[in-house]
C-alpha cells in the first residue's frame, strides 16, 4: 500500500528561510525598542496547566472553549499548548516572587502560540506573537506607552496609515451593571441574533457587540454604550488616556463595540490596524489588497487589573499586547521590504587538491577570527564552478589556493574587478586581504 505524504499539521507552516529573514528582522526591532524602554524578555514554556487558561482567559470564550490544544498526561496532568502569552506571564510573574521587586516589572517575549482556529490568511493554528506586559502600575499612561511601542515598531517596519482603535469595558464595579443593561436590551431582541450571538447572550453578552454578522450589527448600533455607563474611576482613567493619546499625536478612533476575545481585561483595550487603502500590490505579489484586508487586527492588548489576584498573586494592576509575527511578515513581504543579508562575504577562497583543500580549512578559521566574512565551495573540485560562483556573489577578491601553490606556501589574490593577480606568502595572506579590504 501506498505510504500518504508526510506533510505539516492543518494550519501549521515551517517557517523557511526566506520567511525567518522577516521574522528576525521583527525581532530585531523589537529588542532594540525592549532595551530602549527597558523591557527584560522573558520565554515561558509552550505547554502549561490547563487550568492556567479556563481560569485566566475565561471558560466561555471561544479560546478556552474551542480552539484550545490539550491533553492529558500519562501522568494525568492536564496540559495545553499556550494559546496565548498573557497569563503565562502572569504565572511567572507570581511563581517567581516578582511582586517583590521593584514595579513595575516590564517583560517582553517572542514565540509561537497554539489555537485551533479555521486556517485562512494570517489565521493559523500555530503563529507567532512578540508581546509586551508591564506588571504592576496601574496608571493610565502605561496604557499609552504601551500602544506607542506597538506603533513604534510597527513604524520601524516601515508600516503607513495605522489605525488604533480603543476603547474602554470598564471594571468589575461598572461592568455588572452594563451587562444587565445589554441583557435587557438583547434578550426581546434574542430572535433577531445569529446562533452564536444567542448562545453569547447566555455566557457572554459583550461578545455580541463585537459579532460581524450584519443582523447582529445592525441590532449592536442601537444597543447601549459601554463608554456611557463607566464608573468614576474607569471615567477618569479613559479620559487621561486619551488625553495621553493626544499629547502624543497617535491616530486613535473610539470604537465602542470593541471587546476583544478574552475576558481578564479592564479598563482600556485596544488593537492597531494596517490601512491598506491606496496601496498597490507590489508586482508580482499573488495576494491583493482585498484578500490582504482579511488579515485582521497585527495587534491586541489592553489593561487586565485582576489577573494576577485570579491566578494567585497579590492584587497588582497591569497592562500589556501582543502582536501577530504572519500578519506583519506577510505585509512586509507584500509591499517588497528588502532585507539584506546579514553578513556579505568580503572574500572567497578557491582551492584545488587534497592538500589545499586542508590549508584553505584552516584559513577560513583564521578569517573568521579576525571577523572577515568569507565564502567557500569546499565540496567543489573545479576552479572554473569556483571562480563562478565569486562572481555571482559579487566579492572583490578571490583566493586561490593551487597544488603548487599549497606545497610552495603560497597564494594567489585575485582582484575580481580588474581580473590582476598576485601571489603572496600564504602565512601573510590574511594581512594582506585586510590591507586592501581597508583601502
Ligand atoms: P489576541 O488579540 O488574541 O491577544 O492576539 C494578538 C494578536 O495575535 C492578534 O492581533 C493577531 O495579530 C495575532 N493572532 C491571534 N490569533 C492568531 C492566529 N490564529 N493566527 C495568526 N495570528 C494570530 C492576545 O493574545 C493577548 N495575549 C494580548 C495581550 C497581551 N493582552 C494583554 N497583553
Amino acid at each position: 500500500m501506498k505510504k500518504p505524504k508526510l506533510q505539516s499539521p492543518t494550519g501549521m507552516h515551517d517557517i523557511l528561510p526566506e520567511d525567518w529573514k522577516y521574522f528576525q528582522k521583527i525581532y530585531n526591532v523589537c529588542e532594540d525598542l525592549a532595551n530602549f524602554y527597558e523591557f527584560a524578555k522573558i520565554e515561558t514554556p509552550i505547554l502549561e496547566d490547563a487550568e492556567l487558561f479556563s481560569r485566566g482567559i475565561g471558560l466561555a470564550t471561544d479560546i478556552v472553549e474551542k480552539q484550545m490544544f490539550s491533553f492529558k498526561t500519562r501522568g494525568g496532568d492536564y496540559l495545553a499548548l499556550r494559546p496565548e502569552g498573557t497569563a503565562p506571564v502572569v504565572r511567572a510573574y507570581i511563581e517567581h516572587g516578582m511582586q517583590n521587586l521593584s514595579q513595575p516589572v516590564k517583560l517582553w517575549y517572542f514565540g509561537p502560540y497554539f489555537r485551533a482556529e479555521k486556517p485562512q490568511l494570517g489565521r493559523y493554528r500555530q503563529f507567532w506573537q512578540f508581546g509586551f506586559e508591564v506588571l504592576g502600575e496601574a496608571e493610565p499612561v502605561i496604557d499609552v506607552q504601551i500602544v506607542q511601542i506597538f506603533y513604534n515598531i510597527l513604524k520601524e517596519l516601515k508600516f503607513k496609515n495605522l489605525t488604533i482603535a480603543v476603547n474602554s469595558i470598564g471594571c468589575s464595579q461598572c461592568r455588572p451593571c452594563f451587562r444587565r443593561l445589554l441583557l435587557s436590551y438583547f434578550r426581546p431582541r434574542e430572535s433577531s441574533l445569529c446562533s452564536d450571538c444567542r448562545r453569547r447572550l447566555r455566557e457572554n453578552p459583550l461578545r455580541i457587540l463585537d459579532c460581524k454578522e450584519e443582523k447582529c450589527q445592525t441590532l449592536v448600533s442601537q444597543a447601549p454604550q459601554m463608554l456611557d455607563h463607566l464608573c468614576e474611576e474607569c471615567h477618569k482613567h479613559f479620559k487621561d488616556v486619551l488625553e495621553f493619546f493626544e499629547e502624543l499625536s497617535l491616530p486613535y478612533s473610539l470604537n465602542p463595540y470593541l471587546v476583544r476575545g478574552l475576558d481578564y481585561y479592564t479598563k482600556t483595550v485596544f488593537e492597531i490596524f494596517p490601512s491598506l487603502a491606496n496601496q498597490e500590490p507590489s508586482q508580482g505579489k499573488e495576494n491583493n489588497i482585498e484578500e490582504l484586508a482579511k488579515v485582521g487586527a497585527l495587534v491586541g492588548g489592553g489593561r487586565y487589573d485582576n489577573l494576577v489576584k485570579l491566578l494567585g498573586g497579590k492584587p497588582t494592576p497591569a497592562c500589556g499586547a501582543s502582536a501577530g509575527i504572519e500578519r506583519i511578515a506577510l505585509l512586509l513581504k507584500e509591499k517588497g521590504l528588502k532585507i539584506p543579508a546579514a553578513q556579505k562575504p568580503k572574500v572567497f577562497l578557491a582551492q584545488l587538491g587534497d592538500l589545499a583543500k586542508r590549508k584553505t580549512l584552516k584559513l577560513v578559521e583564521e578569517f573568521r577570527e579576525i571577523g572577515i566574512p568569507v565564502s567557500e565551495s569546499l565540496g567543489r573540485d573545479s576552479l572554473k564552478t569556483q571562480l563562478n560562483r565569486a562572481d555571482k556573489i559579487g566579492v572583490k577578491w578571490t583566493l586561490i589556493l593551487g597544488q603548487k601553490e599549497a606545497l610552495e606556501g603560497t597564494i594567489i589574490i585575485k582582484n575580481m574587478e580588474s581580473g590582476a593577480q598576485e601571489i603572496v606568502k600564504l602565512e601573510k595572506v590574511v594581512g594582506e586581504v585586510k590591507k586592501r579590504l581597508k583601502k
